[in-house]
């Protein structure tokens, strides 16, 4: 594993959970929740996040990159995998792990409002909003950080950290 040390512990991501929701389950009360969990690096966020709704929640994958080895973003998006279906009319919420320079949120913008859902929100794990590029604003943000490389709890450094239960900063 690559040397890092410890930034949001397995405690404060858990506690932050709960709060995201309760939030959620008072958002959406009433109404059947499309989740699209995007690949990997949503992954672990996602399955802990779920279980602790009370909403109907039906899950979707979407594969997407904009990121070709380590830590540099290429700019263009490439959709990989899409499990999507049926969105139209119904209530989508897409959940991405880090919302960077914002390239693959608004790829994912575009590509979502085609299914013509009913309402359209999103959710990020962490946000780095000195990184932005393109103004995007997640309507739901665990964590807001500086602009630091993070793994673990799903992200990762060449596929490597995914499974850290606690976000830590990569170091040299
Ligand atoms: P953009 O720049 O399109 O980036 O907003 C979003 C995607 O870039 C990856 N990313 C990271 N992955 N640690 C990671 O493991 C990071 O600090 C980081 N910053 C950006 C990530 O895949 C995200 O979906
Ligand atoms: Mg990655």
């Amino acid at each position: 594993m690559y040397k890092h040390r410890v930034f949001i512990t397995e405690d404060q991501i858990q506690a932050r959970l709960v709060a995201l929701a309760e939030q959620l389950d008072r958002d959406y009360a009433g109404r059947t929740l499309n989740i699209v969990c995007i690949l990997k690096g949503a992954a672990v966020f996602v399955a802990d996040l779920i279980r602790l709704l009370h909403i109907p929640v039906i899950l979707h994958f979407l594969k997407v990159s904009s990121y070709t080895d380590g830590a540099e973003s290429s700019g263009t998006v490439h959709l990989h995998f899409s499990s999507v279906t049926d969105l139209e009319a119904r209530h989508v919420l897409v959940i991405e792990d880090i919302l960077d320079t914002g390239i693959t949120m608004d790829y994912l913008i575009k590509h979502m409002t085609a299914t013509k859902p009913a309402s359209l929100r999103y959710c990020v794990l962490l946000d780095k909003p000195e990184r932005r590029k393109i103004d995007i604003r997640p309507d739901y943000v665990g964590f807001e950080i500086a602009d630091y490389f993070v793994i673990g709890y799903g992200l990762d450094y060449n596929e490597l950290g995914r499974n850290l239960r606690y976000i830590a900063i990569l170091e040299e």
